[in-house]
């Protein structure tokens, strides 16, 4: 069987400026893909944009009509979308009890309800289409929780759920979901945190974002009868 060819495709990524998203889109591109990239922030958006030819629609992924707007901009400016990647998210850690619960709440807005809105608009569309592949970055934390992590884990344990649930629902149709579970990444996601992940969990050598955009890419490219329903990445010194 034949591996599955990404030139020409369409792709829409969230969270496209920094990190994990950036690295994908960079790796897509040089695959010949054609990308509409999302963030926040438009300055960062233009300069990624310039680098890689890219349609772009600036926006939060908590926003609800965002989803929609992606999927706009990709059939206005290419006719098709064949893929989108559910990667925007943030990490807020502490302990249960005294976390800060409205940045737990705001959190769970972007990587839980913004993630589902993308998947209900996009698996529409792939249905229609007859074809599609949807790629959550869900996380290590995603699968196992340990303390200060709770909150955050759960949200990518809805990831999760949401990714099994589709993969049982799409089965036997021609639409395929994968769910990414990376362990330490270096970007700028821990930026906020007091001591950054890498020394408190003693891992000198972390991922890079590229790690997981190589991952992303053997997941989009596996013959059409093969499925990656769930994909775990970690750190060689990673005891998690
Ligand atoms: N780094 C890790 O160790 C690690 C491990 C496992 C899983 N992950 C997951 O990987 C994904 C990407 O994280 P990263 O590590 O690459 O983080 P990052 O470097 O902080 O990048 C986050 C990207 O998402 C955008 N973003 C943030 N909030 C957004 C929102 N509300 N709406 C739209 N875009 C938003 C950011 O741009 P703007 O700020 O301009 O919006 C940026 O482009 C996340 O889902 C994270 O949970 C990360």
């Amino acid at each position: 069987m034949t591996a599955t060819t990404l030139a020409g495709k369409v792709a829409v990524i969230t969270g496209a400026t920094s990190g994990i998203g950036l690295a994908v889109a960079r790796e897509l591109h040089s695959h010949g893909m054609r990308l509409v990239l999302n963030a926040r922030s438009q300055d960062r958006l233009t300069q990624v944009q310039k680098e890689l030819s890219a349609a772009t629609a600036a926006g939060d992924v908590g926003d609800p009509a965002l989803p929609k707007r992606l999927l706009e901009t990709a059939l206005e400016t290419y006719g098709r979308c064949d893929v989108v990647l559910n990667n925007a998210g943030l990490m807020e850690s502490g302990p249960i009890a005294s976390i800060d619960i409205d940045k737990v709440c705001a959190m769970a807005r972007v990587n839980v309800e913004g993630a589902y809105r993308v998947a209900y608009t996009f698996i529409k569309h792939f249905h229609a289409q007859g074809s599609g592949h949807l790629v959550n970055i869900s996380s290590v934390l995603g699968t196992k929780v340990r303390p200060t992590a709770g909150a955050y884990a759960g949200t990518k344990y809805a990831l999760e759920a949401l990714s099994e649930a589709l993969r049982l629902e799409l089965a036997g149709t021609p639409i395929a979901v994968t769910c990414i579970e990376p362990g330490l990444v270096l970007t700028e996601l821990h930026r906020d945190f007091p001591v950054h992940p890498m020394h408190s969990m003693n891992v000198q050598h972390p991922l890079q974002p590229e790690d997981i955009a190589r991952c992303v890419t053997f997941a989009l490219t596996q013959p059409v009868h093969v499925r990656i329903p769930r994909l775990m990445v970690l750190p060689g010194e990673h005891q998690i």
